[in-house]
């Protein structure tokens, strides 16, 4: 099928969700990606920011093909090898002592809205839930992770939403410090932000929002999800600023 073919099909059976481009990419090569009526592209969106290794890797399709001829899925009721390795060499390799694994940016961020709130809940009691994140933010499209974002035009077709988030301009400390309240039991930020423009955190910023957080005994979040995993030079960007979630 062309991509006239593919488009039609898929305007025919796939949700309208997403607003796309008109080509229908059918293979890569590093940089390079080619549609299915054989045009080449370079590809500077690599997969909105996450392709890090180009398309169509060695190292990266030989692992995959190995691992998929050994075992594909056997859910988290069991102990898997190639897991335990991964988490591992996160673990050493970052300031966290441990790893939840998710599906994708916004379950990885619901795991950590959830997490801050379990944690305040059993420290200092049902009051403290709510958290503060930046305008121009972005956390994810699941309900929470959407509250969590500070970007309204995400959320003016799902409200209501989750309660429990409020919104601050990114690198004013001082708003961050008026923010803060009884409720509050932690901050949430992108160290660079990326869906809402290219914004990085002013390092002595970010140094006082970790100084903040401490004597306010508030969790500190860093959704790394678009800066981390090498993007930023180093393996996630709060390493570039030496200042830790
Ligand atoms: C900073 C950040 N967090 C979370 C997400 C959501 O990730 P996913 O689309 O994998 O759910 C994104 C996606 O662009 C993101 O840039």
């Amino acid at each position: 099928m062309g991509n006239q073919n593919i488009i039609e099909a898929g305007q025919q059976y796939v949700m309208n969700t997403y607003g796309r481009l008109p080509l229908a990419l059918m293979k890569g090569q590093g940089a390079r990606v080619w549609d299915a009526d054989g045009n080449e592209y370079l590809d500077f969106v690599a997969g909105i920011a996450v392709n890090a290794l180009g398309h169509n890797h060695p190292a990266l399709t030989k692992a995959i093909s190995e691992q998929a001829a050994e075992l594909l899925h056997v859910s988290n009721l069991y102990w898997i090898e190639p897991q335990v390795k991964l988490a591992k060499l996160l673990v050493e390799n970052s300031c966290c002592d441990k790893v939840f694994f998710a599906n994708s940016g916004a379950e990885a961020n619901e795991g950590a809205i959830k997490l801050a709130r379990k944690y305040a809940k059993e420290h200092y009691g049902e009051d403290k839930f709510e958290i503060i994140t930046m305008n121009k933010s972005f956390h994810g499209r699941t309900l929470a992770t959407l509250a969590a974002t500070g970007q309204s035009k995400f959320h003016q077709d799902f409200k209501p939403l989750p309660a429990g988030f409020r919104y601050v301009p990114f690198n004013d400390l001082t708003a961050l410090e008026e923010a803060i309240g009884p409720h509050t039991c932690a901050v949430m930020m992108e160290p660079i932000q990326g869906e809402g423009g290219v914004y990085a955190a002013e390092p002595d910023y970010l140094t006082k929002v970790r100084q903040l957080c401490n004597e306010r005994n508030l969790l500190l979040i860093f959704d790394e999800v678009q800066s981390g995993i090498g993007r930023s030079g180093e393996l996630f960007a709060y390493q570039l600023y030496g200042v830790e979630p």
